[in-house]
């Protein structure tokens, strides 16, 4: 499956932009606000699937330094071209540890990744292994509310394979916090909202946001 939804984030990835600006993509501005007040000037920050620097870029222009990982190398070389990011790596995240030291970061953002990862556990422990004792995790993830249409394959997570080719999970919020727990976390906010319109397929996206900080 992952390299499926990387191969499929390559051929999007000159469409991405365009696409994100008919579909309405609250997401970004959502995440930002959420943290925002809690960070201190210069904060070294890791996006965890960047893709084009879409979330990354508001943190950048409030004067933070941001590093970005993805799996698609298209989506990397356009936001390469932004100059948002000091530090660029391609990498899988379902397969490859993060390639960074320990306790590195002040704040580690994803916004529209989890939904196209399954499972999540390494990735939370190596979220957790890069921040800084206290730091933050802010991220969003598609939730179990409604699970029509998608297959159950694995406790409490579930699964479709999109018309487009893309397989997207859903997780339930109860095992996210589970998740966060194992990992040394505690939440801080959580919201529901929505972060996207396919105005095409004419289906809105709602996606849960949390803050959450490492004790
Ligand atoms: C919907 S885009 C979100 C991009 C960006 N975070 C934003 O807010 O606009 C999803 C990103 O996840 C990346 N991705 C999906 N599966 C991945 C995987 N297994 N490893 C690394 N990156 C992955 C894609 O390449 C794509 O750039």
């Amino acid at each position: 499956m992952p390299e499926s939804n990387i191969k499929l984030a390559n051929e999007f990835a000159d469409e991405y932009d365009n696409s994100i600006a008919k579909n309405n993509w609250t997401s970004p501005q959502i995440l930002f606000k959420m943290i925002e007040e809690r960070l201190q000037p210069k904060s070294t920050i890791l996006d965890v699937g960047i893709g084009t620097g879409e979330s990354s870029a508001p943190f950048y222009r409030a004067g933070h330094s941001i590093t970005g990982v993805d799996g698609s190398k298209k989506m990397l070389t356009k936001c390469k071209s932004k100059n948002i990011a000091e530090r660029l790596t391609q990498i899988n995240l379902e397969t490859e540890s993060l390639p960074f030291s320990d306790k590195f970061f002040d704040l580690v953002i994803s916004n529209g990744v989890f939904h196209l990862i399954s499972p999540l556990n390494d990735i939370f422990s190596e979220i957790s292994r890069v921040l800084k004792y206290r730091g933050y995790f802010a991220f969003t993830f598609e939730n179990a509310n409604d699970t029509s249409g998608y297959d159950k394959i694995a406790p409490e997570t579930w699964e479709n394979k999109t018309p487009t080719g893309v397989f997207t999970f859903k997780y339930n919020t109860g095992y996210i916090s589970e998740l966060l727990q194992n990992n040394g976390f505690t939440e801080i906010k959580q919201s529901t909202f929505l972060a996207f319109q396919n105005k095409e397929l004419r289906k809105d996206f709602y996606f849960t946001a949390i803050l959450s900080q490492l004790e």
